[in-house]
């Protein structure tokens, strides 16, 4: 959770204010970050989870995420509750647990305050869109 809050000040997040930072701690024992990207066209943004997953699986492939924290502050409201994936990184958290067989600890926080603890990302996207579907 230290090293996702540093990472989010990385973010650029001049749009929406709400800088995100995520860190992953791979089962090597490797932690690699990443934090929210956006863009003046709105959609072109990516999500500091997204970021991350691309960074870990280009670097790293096949090798699993033991725990992914995820964090932020915002520059608009306190930073107190913990953040909640967006289903589109919910979507491809699961599938990044399904290509490496192995679940992923969430710890989900803000700034300060409440933190969760989520077992495997697959708990967060009930009856999923999986691969199996275009086999
Ligand atoms: N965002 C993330 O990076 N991760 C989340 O879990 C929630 C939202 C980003 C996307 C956008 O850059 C900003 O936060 C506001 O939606």
């Amino acid at each position: 959770m230290r090293l996702a809050l540093i990472a989010s000040s990385q973010a650029y997040a001049p749009y929406s204010n709400f800088l995100v930072g995520a860190a992953a701690r791979l089962k090597s024992g490797m932690i690699l970050t990443g934090s929210n990207q956006e863009n003046a066209s709105y959609p072109v943004g990516v999500c500091a989870e997204r970021v991350l997953l691309g960074v870990v699986a280009s670097q790293h492939p096949q090798i699993p995420i033991d725990t992914m924290a995820i964090t932020y502050q915002s520059k608009n409201r306190e930073s107190k509750v913990p953040v909640s994936p967006c289903g589109m990184c919910r979507q491809a958290l699961l599938e990044f647990e399904n290509r490496v067989n192995h679940p992923m600890r969430l710890i989900l926080g803000g700034a300060e305050g409440e933190v969760l603890i989520i077992d495997s990302a697959r708990l967060l996207l009930p009856l999923a869109f999986e691969s199996s579907y275009l086999k």
